[in-house]
């Protein structure tokens, strides 16, 4: 990513309405909040979790509090960004992960797969590697290659997915889908407005995937996020700015 992405994932991870909903998410769906099919792990403690391209380490920090955590990163940069607590980190790549088969129970992707430093069949079959039998890992993924846009530049990413494109990815590695899903559906438009504004040239720092907002509205995008969440264990979007995905190793 650009050297000031990482400054800027850095300062606002623990307050961004995006990073507080995925990290809600996905706490919420290994603790059994976010889910009707109850916790992932009988003894959570005991558990050990890896979060893969962990960045400055927002999410790596709170799955700390449910196992014994690793996150790894390619970038040392963004390792070294923030005072880290709790998880133990490695700077490496997921393409080709130091770490023993069968290591962990739970892995965490989120917007990763989507970098150009990223091999997406070496990091899915490496993944499956080290991967527990029984284990899970969530994906988050960026849905629609048209919604390609600066932000995506800036983070260096290479491509953006279809469902089926992410689904199949994931079958082929070996994985069981549990639940794949649109996520952000609720403020897509929003969304979709700031990609026309950016592929018609409209330059504003307030139309950037992580523009800080004032913090009544944060809230508000952030209470929609919530909404939507808790309304997907009964109903399914058509669509959203990413794709979550839970996969269980066979
Ligand atoms: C958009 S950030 C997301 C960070 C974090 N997962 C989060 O949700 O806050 C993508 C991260 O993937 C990392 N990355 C890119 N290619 C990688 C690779 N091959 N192996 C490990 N990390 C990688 C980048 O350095 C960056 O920190």
């Amino acid at each position: 990513m650009d050297i000031k992405e990482y400054y800027r994932l850095a300062k606002i991870e623990d307050s961004h309405w995006w990073y507080r909903s995925v990290h809600r998410l996905v706490i919420g769906e290994v603790i059994g909040q976010s889910t009707k099919a109850g916790p992932y792990f009988a003894r959570p403690g005991l558990i050990r979790i890896l979060d893969a391209g962990c960045g400055t380490g927002g999410l790596t920090e709170q799955l700390s509090g449910l196992g014994s955590t690793v996150g790894i990163d390619i970038s040392g940069l963004a390792l070294g960004l923030k005072p880290h607590l709790k998880a133990r980190y490695v700077n490496g790549s997921i393409n080709d992960l130091p770490f023993a088969d069968k290591s962990f129970n739970l892995i965490t992707c989120i917007s990763v797969f989507y970098h150009r430093q990223v091999s997406d069949k070496k990091a899915a079959a490496e993944i499956f590697r080290v991967l527990k039998n029984g284990g899970k890992a969530i994906f988050i993924i960026p849905a629609f290659q048209w919604a390609f846009g600066s932000h995506d530049r800036a983070v260096h990413a290479a491509r953006r997915y279809s469902m089926s494109s992410a689904t199949a990815l994931l079958k082929n590695a070996g994985f069981t889908i549990i639940k794949a899903r649109y996520i952000f559906g609720m403020i897509f438009p929003e969304f979709v407005i700031k990609r026309f504004l950016d592929k018609i040239g409209v330059s504003n720092k307030m139309i950037s995937d992580l523009a800080e907002l004032p913090s009544w509205l944060n809230w508000i995008f952030e209470l929609v996020c919530r909404f939507e969440n808790w309304l997907a264990k009964w109903v399914k979007l058509p669509f959203g700015s990413s794709i979550y995905i839970v996969i269980e190793k066979p």
